[in-house]
Protein backbone atom coordinates (compact mmCIF):
# COMPACT_ATOMS: atom_id res chain seq x y z
CA UNK A 1 0.00 0.00 0.00
CA UNK A 2 1.20 3.64 -1.08
CA UNK A 3 1.92 6.19 1.70
CA UNK A 4 -0.42 9.13 1.33
CA UNK A 5 2.52 11.29 0.01
CA UNK A 6 3.41 8.59 -2.42
CA UNK A 7 -0.23 7.94 -3.43
CA UNK A 8 -0.71 12.28 -3.63
CA UNK A 9 2.59 11.86 -5.76
CA UNK A 10 1.26 9.17 -7.88
CA UNK A 11 -2.03 10.59 -8.23
CA UNK A 12 -0.28 14.11 -9.53
CA UNK A 13 1.76 12.26 -12.01
CA UNK A 14 -1.08 10.50 -13.47
CA UNK A 15 -2.73 13.21 -14.51
CA UNK A 16 0.07 15.12 -16.17
CA UNK A 17 0.74 12.14 -18.02
CA UNK A 18 -2.68 12.07 -18.72
CA UNK A 19 -2.83 15.81 -19.99
CA UNK A 20 -5.68 16.32 -16.98
CA UNK A 21 -3.38 18.43 -14.38
CA UNK A 22 -5.20 21.39 -12.75
CA UNK A 23 -2.87 24.45 -12.02
CA UNK A 24 -4.03 27.42 -10.39
CA UNK A 25 -3.39 30.82 -12.46
CA UNK A 26 -3.40 33.94 -12.05
CA UNK A 27 -5.51 36.74 -13.33
CA UNK A 28 -4.64 37.78 -16.79
CA UNK A 29 -5.18 40.69 -18.87
CA UNK A 30 -6.80 38.59 -22.30
CA UNK A 31 -10.11 39.06 -23.57
CA UNK A 32 -12.74 37.66 -21.84
CA UNK A 33 -14.21 34.94 -23.46
CA UNK A 34 -14.35 32.64 -20.08
CA UNK A 35 -15.35 34.16 -17.64
CA UNK A 36 -19.62 34.26 -16.12
CA UNK A 37 -19.90 37.31 -15.50
CA UNK A 38 -22.00 37.08 -18.61
CA UNK A 39 -23.90 40.79 -18.09
CA UNK A 40 -20.79 42.30 -16.47
CA UNK A 41 -22.72 43.24 -13.19
CA UNK A 42 -18.46 41.43 -11.73
CA UNK A 43 -17.27 44.72 -13.21
CA UNK A 44 -20.12 46.98 -13.47
CA UNK A 45 -19.31 50.69 -11.28
CA UNK A 46 -22.84 51.19 -11.23
CA UNK A 47 -23.36 48.35 -9.09
CA UNK A 48 -20.43 49.05 -6.96
CA UNK A 49 -21.94 52.36 -6.24
CA UNK A 50 -25.21 50.73 -5.11
CA UNK A 51 -23.62 48.13 -3.00
CA UNK A 52 -21.54 51.45 -1.35
CA UNK A 53 -24.64 53.02 -0.93
CA UNK A 54 -26.50 50.01 0.79
CA UNK A 55 -23.55 49.61 2.96
CA UNK A 56 -23.50 53.07 3.89
CA UNK A 57 -27.01 53.20 4.46
CA UNK A 58 -27.06 49.93 7.29
CA UNK A 59 -23.82 51.65 9.47
CA UNK A 60 -25.02 49.32 12.22
CA UNK A 61 -24.70 46.02 9.94
CA UNK A 62 -21.72 43.80 11.58
CA UNK A 63 -18.97 42.70 9.07
CA UNK A 64 -18.85 39.06 9.58
CA UNK A 65 -21.93 37.03 10.04
CA UNK A 66 -21.33 35.60 13.45
CA UNK A 67 -22.64 31.96 12.94
CA UNK A 68 -24.85 29.61 11.40
CA UNK A 69 -28.34 31.22 10.40
CA UNK A 70 -29.62 28.88 13.03
CA UNK A 71 -27.80 29.94 15.87
CA UNK A 72 -26.51 34.24 15.64
CA UNK A 73 -26.39 34.33 12.18
CA UNK A 74 -29.67 34.99 11.11
CA UNK A 75 -30.74 38.69 9.78
CA UNK A 76 -34.41 40.30 9.48
CA UNK A 77 -32.12 41.65 5.97
CA UNK A 78 -31.49 37.81 5.02
CA UNK A 79 -35.07 36.87 5.91
CA UNK A 80 -36.62 39.77 3.73
CA UNK A 81 -33.94 39.17 1.04
CA UNK A 82 -35.28 35.88 0.27
CA UNK A 83 -38.83 37.31 0.14
CA UNK A 84 -37.89 39.38 -2.81
CA UNK A 85 -35.41 37.18 -4.53
CA UNK A 86 -38.42 34.25 -4.56
CA UNK A 87 -41.07 37.21 -5.65
CA UNK A 88 -38.56 38.30 -8.68
CA UNK A 89 -38.54 34.46 -9.35
CA UNK A 90 -42.26 33.91 -8.48
CA UNK A 91 -41.65 31.66 -6.14
CA UNK A 92 -43.46 31.01 -2.86
CA UNK A 93 -39.90 31.19 -0.96
CA UNK A 94 -36.28 30.90 -0.62
CA UNK A 95 -33.69 30.09 1.62
CA UNK A 96 -30.31 31.33 0.71
CA UNK A 97 -26.75 29.31 0.82
CA UNK A 98 -23.10 29.94 0.59
CA UNK A 99 -22.62 28.91 -2.94
CA UNK A 100 -24.85 26.86 -5.72
CA UNK A 101 -22.41 23.66 -4.75
CA UNK A 102 -23.91 24.23 -1.22
CA UNK A 103 -27.21 24.68 -2.11
CA UNK A 104 -27.40 21.43 -4.21
CA UNK A 105 -25.68 19.26 -2.43
CA UNK A 106 -27.77 20.42 0.88
CA UNK A 107 -30.74 19.75 -1.41
CA UNK A 108 -29.75 16.43 -2.80
CA UNK A 109 -28.13 14.82 0.61
CA UNK A 110 -31.43 15.61 2.66
CA UNK A 111 -34.48 15.42 0.62
CA UNK A 112 -34.43 11.94 -0.97
CA UNK A 113 -34.69 9.23 1.20
CA UNK A 114 -33.50 5.38 1.50
CA UNK A 115 -35.67 3.75 -0.95
CA UNK A 116 -36.74 6.54 -2.81
CA UNK A 117 -35.48 7.96 -6.82
CA UNK A 118 -33.01 10.36 -8.29
CA UNK A 119 -33.39 10.64 -12.45
CA UNK A 120 -30.95 13.32 -13.45
CA UNK A 121 -29.34 13.98 -16.82
CA UNK A 122 -26.51 12.72 -17.74
CA UNK A 123 -24.77 16.47 -18.00
CA UNK A 124 -25.46 17.48 -14.18
CA UNK A 125 -23.34 19.74 -12.57
CA UNK A 126 -20.64 17.81 -9.94
CA UNK A 127 -22.86 19.76 -7.52
CA UNK A 128 -26.07 18.11 -7.79
CA UNK A 129 -23.79 14.32 -8.66
CA UNK A 130 -22.00 14.84 -5.07
CA UNK A 131 -25.68 15.96 -2.80
CA UNK A 132 -27.44 12.74 -4.75
CA UNK A 133 -24.50 10.27 -3.35
CA UNK A 134 -24.24 12.05 -0.34
CA UNK A 135 -28.59 10.48 -0.17
CA UNK A 136 -29.19 7.25 0.11
CA UNK A 137 -31.68 7.10 -2.44
CA UNK A 138 -31.34 5.10 -5.97
CA UNK A 139 -30.04 6.78 -8.71
CA UNK A 140 -29.87 6.87 -12.33
CA UNK A 141 -28.92 8.88 -15.19
CA UNK A 142 -30.92 9.91 -18.70
CA UNK A 143 -29.62 10.39 -21.60
CA UNK A 144 -28.58 14.04 -22.08
CA UNK A 145 -32.40 15.60 -23.02
CA UNK A 146 -33.48 12.66 -24.10
CA UNK A 147 -37.15 11.99 -23.23
CA UNK A 148 -37.50 8.31 -24.02
CA UNK A 149 -34.51 7.56 -22.18
CA UNK A 150 -36.07 9.52 -18.96
CA UNK A 151 -39.34 7.94 -19.46
CA UNK A 152 -37.85 4.49 -19.10
CA UNK A 153 -35.93 5.52 -15.65
CA UNK A 154 -39.33 6.97 -14.26
CA UNK A 155 -40.95 3.70 -15.27
CA UNK A 156 -38.45 1.58 -12.68
CA UNK A 157 -38.61 4.52 -10.15
CA UNK A 158 -39.67 3.76 -6.36
CA UNK A 159 -40.25 5.92 -3.77
CA UNK A 160 -40.95 9.64 -4.36
CA UNK A 161 -38.99 10.62 -7.31
CA UNK A 162 -36.78 13.41 -7.93
CA UNK A 163 -35.96 14.74 -11.65
CA UNK A 164 -32.81 17.37 -12.07
CA UNK A 165 -32.39 18.84 -14.58
CA UNK A 166 -30.26 22.28 -15.55
CA UNK A 167 -32.23 25.10 -17.67
CA UNK A 168 -28.89 25.89 -19.46
CA UNK A 169 -26.26 22.76 -19.24
CA UNK A 170 -22.76 24.55 -17.99
CA UNK A 171 -20.66 22.41 -20.32
CA UNK A 172 -22.92 22.30 -23.36
CA UNK A 173 -24.60 25.76 -23.26
CA UNK A 174 -28.07 23.97 -24.75
CA UNK A 175 -31.66 23.93 -22.99
CA UNK A 176 -33.85 20.59 -22.46
CA UNK A 177 -37.21 20.29 -23.90
CA UNK A 178 -38.42 21.70 -20.23
CA UNK A 179 -42.30 21.75 -20.92
CA UNK A 180 -42.35 17.94 -22.04
CA UNK A 181 -40.11 17.28 -18.84
CA UNK A 182 -42.47 18.92 -16.43
CA UNK A 183 -45.52 17.33 -18.72
CA UNK A 184 -43.37 13.65 -18.04
CA UNK A 185 -42.50 14.45 -14.26
CA UNK A 186 -46.12 15.17 -14.05
CA UNK A 187 -47.24 11.87 -15.40
CA UNK A 188 -45.10 10.19 -12.95
CA UNK A 189 -45.74 12.19 -9.94
CA UNK A 190 -42.27 12.82 -10.11
CA UNK A 191 -41.07 16.41 -8.84
CA UNK A 192 -39.06 18.02 -10.89
CA UNK A 193 -35.87 20.04 -9.61
CA UNK A 194 -34.05 23.08 -12.33
CA UNK A 195 -30.73 24.54 -11.66
CA UNK A 196 -30.72 27.53 -13.17
CA UNK A 197 -27.19 28.80 -12.86
CA UNK A 198 -26.88 29.54 -16.07
CA UNK A 199 -30.60 30.75 -17.09
CA UNK A 200 -30.84 33.50 -14.64
CA UNK A 201 -29.41 37.08 -16.44
CA UNK A 202 -29.91 36.17 -19.86
CA UNK A 203 -33.45 34.86 -19.49
CA UNK A 204 -33.66 37.51 -16.70
CA UNK A 205 -35.57 35.53 -13.57
CA UNK A 206 -34.74 32.53 -15.32
CA UNK A 207 -36.53 29.70 -17.36
CA UNK A 208 -38.87 27.86 -15.58
CA UNK A 209 -40.43 31.47 -15.63
CA UNK A 210 -40.22 31.85 -19.51
CA UNK A 211 -42.33 28.70 -19.71
CA UNK A 212 -44.60 29.71 -16.95
CA UNK A 213 -43.66 26.04 -15.25
CA UNK A 214 -43.17 27.98 -11.80
CA UNK A 215 -45.85 25.96 -10.25
CA UNK A 216 -44.95 22.58 -11.67
CA UNK A 217 -41.11 22.47 -10.70
CA UNK A 218 -40.95 21.32 -7.20
CA UNK A 219 -37.49 23.47 -6.68
CA UNK A 220 -35.38 25.90 -8.18
CA UNK A 221 -31.62 26.30 -7.92
CA UNK A 222 -30.58 30.35 -8.92
CA UNK A 223 -26.68 30.70 -8.11
CA UNK A 224 -25.68 34.56 -7.38
CA UNK A 225 -21.98 33.97 -8.49
CA UNK A 226 -22.43 34.03 -12.58
CA UNK A 227 -24.93 36.27 -14.46
CA UNK A 228 -25.48 38.80 -10.67
CA UNK A 229 -21.76 39.01 -10.25
CA UNK A 230 -22.08 37.99 -6.86
CA UNK A 231 -21.32 35.20 -4.65
CA UNK A 232 -24.10 32.39 -3.19
CA UNK A 233 -27.35 30.82 -3.92
CA UNK A 234 -30.72 30.58 -3.01
CA UNK A 235 -32.98 27.31 -3.65
CA UNK A 236 -36.73 28.35 -4.45
CA UNK A 237 -39.31 26.62 -3.27
CA UNK A 238 -42.27 26.20 -1.07
CA UNK A 239 -42.80 27.69 2.43
CA UNK A 240 -42.55 23.70 3.72
CA UNK A 241 -39.89 22.74 2.03
CA UNK A 242 -37.96 25.61 3.14
CA UNK A 243 -38.66 24.65 6.47
CA UNK A 244 -37.44 21.06 5.74
CA UNK A 245 -34.09 22.48 4.46
CA UNK A 246 -33.68 24.81 7.60
CA UNK A 247 -34.10 21.39 9.30
CA UNK A 248 -32.11 18.52 7.64
CA UNK A 249 -29.77 20.33 4.94
CA UNK A 250 -26.39 20.36 6.60
CA UNK A 251 -24.43 22.59 4.31
CA UNK A 252 -27.15 24.69 5.45
CA UNK A 253 -26.60 24.59 9.22
CA UNK A 254 -23.44 23.46 9.93
CA UNK A 255 -21.64 26.46 8.35
CA UNK A 256 -20.98 29.97 9.03
CA UNK A 257 -23.76 32.43 7.17
CA UNK A 258 -23.08 34.91 4.45
CA UNK A 259 -22.16 38.26 5.89
CA UNK A 260 -24.06 41.53 5.42
CA UNK A 261 -21.65 42.57 2.73
CA UNK A 262 -22.13 39.67 0.74
CA UNK A 263 -26.43 39.86 0.63
CA UNK A 264 -26.29 43.46 0.48
CA UNK A 265 -24.43 43.00 -2.77
CA UNK A 266 -27.06 40.26 -4.34
CA UNK A 267 -29.78 42.19 -2.86
CA UNK A 268 -27.84 45.34 -5.56
CA UNK A 269 -27.36 42.77 -8.37
CA UNK A 270 -31.17 42.22 -8.32
CA UNK A 271 -32.14 45.92 -8.33
CA UNK A 272 -29.49 46.19 -11.15
CA UNK A 273 -31.04 42.85 -13.06
CA UNK A 274 -34.75 44.08 -13.12
CA UNK A 275 -33.54 47.78 -14.88
CA UNK A 276 -31.26 45.70 -17.28
CA UNK A 277 -33.01 45.07 -20.24
CA UNK A 278 -30.16 47.15 -22.34
CA UNK A 279 -27.32 44.70 -21.44
CA UNK A 280 -29.59 41.61 -21.72
CA UNK A 281 -30.29 42.63 -24.78
CA UNK A 282 -26.65 43.51 -26.11
CA UNK A 283 -25.71 39.85 -24.38
CA UNK A 284 -28.17 38.66 -26.85
CA UNK A 285 -27.10 40.42 -30.00
CA UNK A 286 -23.19 38.95 -29.33
CA UNK A 287 -24.60 35.27 -29.01
CA UNK A 288 -26.17 36.00 -32.11
CA UNK A 289 -23.32 37.77 -33.62
CA UNK A 290 -20.65 34.85 -32.60
CA UNK A 291 -22.95 32.18 -34.17
CA UNK A 292 -23.39 34.55 -37.58
CA UNK A 293 -19.62 34.99 -37.52
CA UNK A 294 -18.21 31.42 -36.51
CA UNK A 295 -20.11 29.96 -39.99
CA UNK A 296 -20.45 26.18 -40.43
CA UNK A 297 -16.96 24.89 -40.43
CA UNK A 298 -16.80 24.20 -36.76
CA UNK A 299 -18.66 21.52 -34.66
CA UNK A 300 -20.61 24.10 -32.84
CA UNK A 301 -22.63 22.49 -30.16
CA UNK A 302 -26.46 23.43 -30.38
CA UNK A 303 -27.00 26.48 -28.00
CA UNK A 304 -29.01 29.75 -27.23
CA UNK A 305 -26.92 30.57 -24.47
CA UNK A 306 -24.09 32.67 -23.38
CA UNK A 307 -22.39 29.13 -23.23
CA UNK A 308 -20.78 28.15 -26.81
CA UNK A 309 -19.13 25.25 -27.12
CA UNK A 310 -16.59 23.94 -30.35
CA UNK A 311 -15.95 20.11 -30.06
CA UNK A 312 -12.38 19.28 -30.91
CA UNK A 313 -11.88 15.59 -29.97
CA UNK A 314 -8.62 15.18 -27.80
CA UNK A 315 -6.94 16.43 -24.92
CA UNK A 316 -3.77 17.32 -26.73
CA UNK A 317 -5.59 18.78 -29.78
CA UNK A 318 -8.10 20.71 -27.72
CA UNK A 319 -5.72 22.05 -25.43
CA UNK A 320 -3.28 23.05 -28.16
CA UNK A 321 -5.97 25.37 -29.80
CA UNK A 322 -6.91 26.80 -26.92
CA UNK A 323 -3.33 27.64 -26.07
CA UNK A 324 -3.10 29.60 -29.66
CA UNK A 325 -6.15 31.22 -29.07
CA UNK A 326 -4.80 32.29 -25.44
CA UNK A 327 -1.19 33.60 -27.62
CA UNK A 328 -3.57 35.58 -29.84
CA UNK A 329 -5.31 37.69 -26.86
CA UNK A 330 -8.28 35.26 -26.22
CA UNK A 331 -9.02 33.96 -22.88
CA UNK A 332 -10.88 30.72 -23.80
CA UNK A 333 -10.29 27.85 -21.75
CA UNK A 334 -10.10 23.87 -22.91
CA UNK A 335 -12.84 21.87 -21.34
CA UNK A 336 -11.02 18.05 -21.23
CA UNK A 337 -12.38 14.64 -20.03
CA UNK A 338 -13.07 13.12 -17.98
CA UNK A 339 -14.95 16.64 -17.45
CA UNK A 340 -16.94 15.76 -20.49
CA UNK A 341 -16.68 12.72 -22.49
CA UNK A 342 -13.54 11.25 -24.31
CA UNK A 343 -13.98 12.55 -27.87
CA UNK A 344 -15.99 15.51 -26.81
CA UNK A 345 -13.09 17.50 -25.44
CA UNK A 346 -14.19 21.45 -26.75
CA UNK A 347 -13.06 24.87 -26.44
CA UNK A 348 -15.97 26.84 -23.98
CA UNK A 349 -16.71 29.96 -25.13
CA UNK A 350 -18.44 32.09 -22.98
CA UNK A 351 -20.02 35.53 -24.31
CA UNK A 352 -20.78 38.64 -22.27
CA UNK A 353 -22.49 42.03 -22.78
CA UNK A 354 -19.23 43.69 -22.56
CA UNK A 355 -17.71 41.94 -25.56
CA UNK A 356 -17.34 44.24 -28.29
CA UNK A 357 -18.21 43.66 -32.49
CA UNK A 358 -14.76 43.48 -32.93
CA UNK A 359 -13.58 41.23 -30.14
CA UNK A 360 -16.27 38.84 -31.32
CA UNK A 361 -15.00 39.28 -35.33
CA UNK A 362 -11.11 38.96 -34.41
CA UNK A 363 -11.76 35.24 -32.13
CA UNK A 364 -14.27 34.15 -35.12
CA UNK A 365 -11.72 35.18 -37.46
CA UNK A 366 -8.74 33.54 -35.35
CA UNK A 367 -10.85 30.52 -34.63
CA UNK A 368 -11.58 30.14 -38.57
CA UNK A 369 -7.92 30.51 -39.94
CA UNK A 370 -6.48 27.51 -36.63
CA UNK A 371 -9.38 25.17 -38.20
CA UNK A 372 -7.41 25.55 -41.49
CA UNK A 373 -4.66 25.37 -40.03
C1 LIG B 1 -25.22 24.19 -13.21
C2 LIG B 1 -24.45 24.66 -12.02
N1 LIG B 1 -24.97 24.46 -10.78
C3 LIG B 1 -24.30 24.86 -9.68
C4 LIG B 1 -23.08 25.47 -9.78
C5 LIG B 1 -22.36 25.86 -8.52
O1 LIG B 1 -22.58 27.19 -8.24
P1 LIG B 1 -21.49 28.02 -7.39
O2 LIG B 1 -20.42 28.40 -8.35
O3 LIG B 1 -22.27 29.17 -6.86
O4 LIG B 1 -21.01 27.11 -6.31
C6 LIG B 1 -22.53 25.73 -11.02
C7 LIG B 1 -21.25 26.49 -11.16
O5 LIG B 1 -20.20 25.98 -11.32
C8 LIG B 1 -23.21 25.29 -12.18
O6 LIG B 1 -22.68 25.46 -13.39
Amino acid sequence: MDHPEEFIRKRLEERKTQGTYRALKPEGRLIDFCSNDYLGFARSKVLKELIEKELGDKPAALNGSTGSRLLSGNTTYAEELEQQIAAFHKAEAGLIYNSGYDANVGLFSSLPQKGDTIIMDELAHASIIDGARLSFANRYNFRHNDLKSLEEKLQHAQGNCYVVIESVYSMNGDTPPMMEIAELTGKYQARLIVDEAHATGLYYNGLANRFGLENKVFARIVTFGKALGCHGAIILCSNLLREYLINFSRSFIYTTAAPFHQLASVKCAYDLLASSHNEIQKLKDNITLFKKNIGSKHNLLPSDSAIQCIVIGGNERTRQLAKQLQGAGFDIRPILSPTVPTGSERLRICLHSYNTTEEIAALAETLNKLSHG
